[in-house]
């Protein structure tokens, strides 16, 4: 290790069911992406330094009022690092605004970089921690899901204020996703889930618990390696977050060429209002197939396959 540099990384997700219903106490279950975001930070010769991220275009002083340079300020902060004079380069493979995790990826990459210029390498619990007082900047009150898959990754059962638990996937995940190419505004579109909660608070409760029972019933679905059930679940998620009013006519256009081209089952992920749509696919030719079918349909669109694999590094079971 360079003692003069940290470097850190964490990983974008995929929230397969919870989304929304988790910032009411509901479970949700996400998978990590292999793509993320890779953080340097190395003293700077200036009194403020920067935050540069080429493939964002960014270039800004840290003591800027930009939500990237106050997440980056809270978690130095939270590190007990009161100065500024910090060069902080970033390497991005995700889209930001998309639903994808890419500010809690940022905050962990973040964190963890620090975290090893200091020559302390952090845990995931501690960089999950940490980052979730950057996320804050972008997102007010984070349910923690975010930054809790970028820094353990795998696939994770979540639910505020309880420990998270990385599960065992038996079987690899072939997704799709289709990009909208419309900003998600996660703090925008929980704002209006709340104003619609405060106005009929019965009918919210009840459709996140039902978000809540899909949640559980995926789970099993996913022990079982039955993908099948699991594609059905998200199907139903979609119409449940549609009833929520966090849907629109590009992420249903997603969902229903997915669903056209042989997904198992597809639904809009993360905030909603834009950003993304993933499907679930039977296999990695299945996954090919949706993704060209969704370019077809005009949507930037790319296909993962996420490996299946143990809960290690599980904690607090
Ligand atoms: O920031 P996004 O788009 O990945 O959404 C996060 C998931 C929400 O449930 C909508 C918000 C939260 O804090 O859990």
């Amino acid at each position: 290790m360079n003692e003069c540099k940290g470097f850190g990384r964490g990983g974008g997700k995929i929230i397969l069911l919870g989304e929304h219903s988790v910032v009411y106490g509901r479970p949700a279950l996400a998978v990590g992406l292999p793509d993320g975001v890779t953080a340097k930070v190395a003293p700077s010769a200036r009194k403020v330094g920067q935050i540069r991220c080429r493939d964002w275009r960014m270039e800004i002083p840290l003591n800027s009022g930009d939500r990237s340079a106050e997440a980056v300020r809270r978690i130095l902060r939270r590190m007990g690092e009161a100065g500024l004079a910090w060069e902080v380069d970033l390497e991005v493979q995700i889209p930001h605004s998309a639903g994808l995790g890419s500010s809690a990826a940022l905050c962990v990459a973040v964190a963890r970089a620090f975290g090893e210029l200091r020559g302390r390498r952090l845990t995931d619990g501690e960089a999950a921690e940490v980052a979730y007082e950057g996320e804050r900047s972008f997102h007010g009150t984070p349910s923690g899901i975010d930054n809790t898959v970028a820094a353990y990754g795998g696939l994770v059962w979540f639910r505020k204020g309880e420990a998270c638990r990385r599960l065992e996937l038996p079987v690899a995940l072939h997704l799709a996703v289709g990009v909208t190419g419309l900003g998600s505004d996660t703090s925008e579109q929980v704002g209006l889930v709340r104003r619609a909660w405060e106005r009929d608070r019965a009918r919210f409760e009840g459709l996140f618990d039902e978000l809540g029972e899909l949640v559980r019933l995926g789970r099993a679905a996913l022990a079982a390696g039955d993908i099948e059930a699991l594609g059905k679940l998200m199907d139903r998620g979609h119409e449940l977050l549609g009833r929520l009013g966090v849907s629109g006519p590009a992420l249903d256009e997603i969902v229903s060429a997915a669903r056209a081209s042989g997904a198992l089952g597809a639904k809009l992920t993360g905030a909603g209002g834009g950003g993304c749509a993933v499907a679930l696919c039977g296999s990695e030719e299945g996954a090919r197939r949706v993704e060209e079918a969704l370019k077809k349909a005009g949507f930037v669109a790319f296909r993962r396959r996420i490996r299946p694999g143990g809960a290690d590094g599980e904690e607090g079971l």
